[in-house]
């Protein structure tokens, strides 16, 4: 037994803070950011939340699925920028989805977020635990962000992206997942959670990027995790045909691609419309791959996630939709 996408959605907020926008907060520039990172503006929540804007995107998943809340056993929900820290997320998507039958439990891997809850739902499926999973990773990262800080607020956006994962007779793929705590300094946010942080000096409560170094760290890992999971499952990266990965930087991506010996064109990216919304990228990306598409039923991609922690993995799906 393994799981199968059958249903994917998305949610951004309207509102958008362009690059110029953003030169009025920081000194910065349309050019420089647009250079460095390949963001032109992102969506930035106006009355959404953390919590609506995943409740959209799964409605949306569950309507593309054609699949009743009812039927649901299971919302997982990939967030660090809950609305609070209790009820989770996913418990208050359960109320406002009316999904009652569903266990429901956040997760925060940040960027590497939406595929280690991938796996998480497929393990849970594998078992025979569940039969239905909504997976949705959501993110108000405007929350987390410090914007007198311009190594930061470049490049993060809002919004949510949701899948519907059944169980199904298929392949049964192995993952590649990494976590190196050790490094966990290169990507922090302290927000309200520790003791003492009404003492903190404002701008440290908020996110704090080594950005070199988590750029090194993505163009070294996110290949050798392509490769091993590849590897572990006897295939070939002529047997891809598209590789979605977290939506970071252009640079990032173009570098994996080159690495990797791959084309670009196999790397779509949405990046310039949205910034980096960390656990929603991948998702989101992959419901406009879906609507547009692009993505048709045979196709065999790579997802490749990577972030705080410092986390990373990848995960191969056979597209039946
Ligand atoms: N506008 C103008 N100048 C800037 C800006 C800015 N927004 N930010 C930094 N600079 C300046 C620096 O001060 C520095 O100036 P100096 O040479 O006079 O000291 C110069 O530009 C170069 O700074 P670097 O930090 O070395 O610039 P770099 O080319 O590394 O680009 C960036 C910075 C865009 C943050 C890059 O390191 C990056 O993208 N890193 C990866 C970040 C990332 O993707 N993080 C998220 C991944 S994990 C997750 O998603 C949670």
């Amino acid at each position: 037994m393994t799981g199968m996408i059958c249903g994917t959605g998305s949610y951004v907020p309207d509102n958008i803070l362009d690059n110029h926008d953003i030169a009025k907060l920081v000194e910065t520039s349309d050019e420089w950011i647009r250079e460095r990172t390949g963001v032109v503006k992102r969506h930035i929540i106006g009355n959404e939340t953390t919590v609506s804007m995943a409740a959209e995107a799964g409605k949306r998943a569950l309507e593309d699925a054609k699949v009743d809340a009812k039927d649901v056993d299971m919302i997982l929900v990939s967030t660090i920028s809950s609305d609070v820290i209790l009820p989770c997320a996913a418990c208050k998507v359960q109320k406002i989805l009316g999904a009652e039958r569903a266990v429901c439990f956040d997760l925060n891997a940040a960027c590497s977020g939406f595929i280690f809850a991938y796996n998480t739902a497929l393990a849970y499926l594998a078992s025979g635990m569940c039969r239905t999973i909504l997976v949705i990773g959501s993110e108000s990262l405007s929350n987390l962000i410090n914007w007198k800080d311009r190594g930061t607020c470049i490049l993060f956006g809002d919004g949510a992206g949701a899948a519907v994962v059944k169980a199904c007779e298929g392949k049964n793929y192995q993952i590649a997942a990494h976590s190196d705590g050790a490094k966990g300094e290169a990507l922090t946010c302290p927000g309200g959670h520790v003791k003492g942080w009404q003492q903190m000096p404002e701008e440290d409560r908020y996110m704090k990027m080594d950005g070199r170094g988590v750029f090194q760290f993505a163009v070294k890992r996110v290949p050798e995790a392509i490769r091993e999971v590849l590897e572990i499952n006897r295939l070939k990266i002529a047997d891809i045909d598209y590789f979605i990965l977290h939506q970071a930087n252009r640079r990032i991506v173009e570098a994996v691609a080159k690495r990797l010996g791959v084309e670009i064109e196999k790397f779509p990216m949405n990046l310039q419309e949205y910034g980096n919304t960390s656990s929603a990228s991948i998702p989101i990306l992959l419901d406009e791959l879906r609507r547009s598409r692009v993505l048709q039923p045979g196709h065999r991609i790579v997802l490749a996630g990577f972030g705080a922690g410092l986390s990373w993995g990848a995960d191969i799906i056979d597209w039946k939709i």
